[in-house]
């Protein structure tokens, strides 16, 4: 764990600042540190104790490619990122990226010679948990729970201040670290593609439209290369940056990418309705007792709290936003293929795993995660108010402008779709 530390003690100094939000969910009734995990990789560990699973070790990857295939996340969500800007820092750097994978409830970090894998698991109880899995290999392979070592970057302003996701865009020079003084930035589904991928490898075609992925700045003062990219544009291979032989794939898939970037968002904002609805009642129960009032009294401020969270996961749920894309985008992967293949369906065939990428990155602008546990578990209270919302926005037509972006057609369809393919809607669904 030596290398943890060293790289927590680099980060504490640039980073303390942005943990400030940390105290809220160590409060009761999410006590984030203490409380016991239940997820994918909690999962996994105790079939591994028990001996009704085992993960193999790679002379060349390590746990890499047997956890993958244990935890059902597919190879070909690889992207690479070479700026150093995450915890094994000395181990990145624009010929050795770091290779990231995903699913819809994992996510797992690899580093050449890393010591460790990192993986942040996602937990319908605790937003986001994280673990480290040592790269030598042992009789007894354990997925080391860890907080203090990554809430640093991973529970700030940078994930809205809940354990979560990051995503960022920086200007990388030739040893990968970030030219802060030339700017960067959080992504999101919302952040123009002119902006995305500074110190992300990206393969795929795009036309014209501009990208700072690919870029390493040699000359911090040549304006003209920084801002137009020339020679990271459109790149099917990248064999002339460094030893793609060094991975799992040779892609950094830019359909990867931008799924990527609309999922990292997406979780810490369920996970922010989660936990502000959790405290938001746990606080009015405790009012309640001090006042004597009924125990199930609900103040306007409780609704407000819920409310505020609510809204900005809605609007992120249906696209409000978007970056738009000005010509088609084409991954060099078969992610695209394999993440559209998955997922529920209505009787027409139509899911909300299928793509556009011609103008947006999805053909029907309502999230996938919808499906997806944390979703599901969200606190009644949280799940009532979005669902009510859910309906006034696809059938009372909200034409306000955070919704003005659906047209009738894509409302008519979301709402099938969901008809067809949600088992906890409320009765007033089925009414029209
Ligand atoms: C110095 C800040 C920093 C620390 C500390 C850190 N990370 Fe990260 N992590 C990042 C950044 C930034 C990204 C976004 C990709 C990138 O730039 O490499 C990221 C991305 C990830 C990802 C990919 C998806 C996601 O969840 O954002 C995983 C998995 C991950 N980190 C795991 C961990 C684990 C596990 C720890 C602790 C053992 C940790 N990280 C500690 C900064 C950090």
């Amino acid at each position: 764990m030596k290398t943890l530390q060293k790289s927590f003690a680099l980060s504490v100094l640039v980073l303390t600042a942005l943990a400030a939000n940390a105290d809220e969910f160590e409060r009761v009734p999410i006590s984030y540190s203490t409380a016991t995990p239940v997820n994918a990789i909690s999962r996994l560990q105790a079939r591994l104790d028990k001996g009704d699973a085992a993960i193999a070790y790679d002379k060349e990857f390590g746990y890499l490619p047997s956890v993958l295939q244990a935890l059902n996340v597919p190879i070909s969500s690889q992207t690479l990122v070479f700026s150093k800007t995450s915890l094994q820092r000395s181990r990145i750097s624009p010929k050795t990226p770091r290779a990231l994978y995903f699913s819809d409830d994992m996510y797992v970090g690899y580093c050449q010679s890393g010591q460790v894998l990192e993986i942040s698991a996602v937990d319908p109880m605790l937003g986001t948990v994280f673990y480290s899995l040592d790269q030598q290999p042992t009789a007894k392979p354990k997925f080391e729970r860890q907080v203090d070592a990554c809430i640093l970057c991973h529970g700030s302003s940078q994930t809205r201040g809940v354990p979560g996701h990051i995503v960022r865009s920086v200007y990388p020079d030739l040893t990968g670290e970030a030219v802060f003084a030339l700017g960067s930035q959080r992504v999101d589904q919302t952040t123009p593609i002119d902006r995305r991928w500074g110190g992300w490898y990206v393969t795929g075609t795009h036309g014209k439209q501009l990208h700072r992925g690919n870029l390493i700045v040699a000359n911090r003062n040549d304006r003209e290369t920084i801002a137009n990219n020339p020679l990271g544009r459109n790149i099917t291979n990248l064999k002339n940056f460094f030893d793609t032989s060094a991975y799992l794939t040779p892609h950094s898939d830019i359909v990867a990418l931008m799924v990527l970037e609309h999922q990292v968002e997406m979780h810490n904002l369920i996970t922010r309705l989660n936990f502000q609805t959790r405290l938001a009642l746990h606080d009015q129960r405790q009012l309640n007792k001090e006042l004597g009032r009924a125990p199930n009294y609900w103040s306007e401020t409780t609704y407000r709290r819920i409310k505020a969270v609510a809204e900005p996961m809605l609007r992120y749920m249906f696209f409000s936003g978007e970056a738009k894309l000005t010509e088609k985008l084409q991954g060099t992967s078969s992610f695209a293929a394999e993440f559209a293949k998955i997922g529920r369906r209505d009787g027409k065939g139509r899911g909300f795993r299928e793509f556009d990428l011609q103008t947006r990155l999805f053909k029907y602008p309502c999230s996938y995660l919808i499906h997806s546990e944390p979703f599901e578990r969200l606190p009644t209270e949280a799940k009532d108010y979005v669902y009510q919302r859910i309906h006034e926005i696809l059938i009372n037509r909200d034409y306000t402008r955070d919704f003005d972006h659906l047209t009738d057609a894509d409302r008519h369809a979301i709402w099938e779709i969901l008809r067809a393919t949600k088992r906890d809607l409320p009765s007033y669904f089925a009414k029209k």
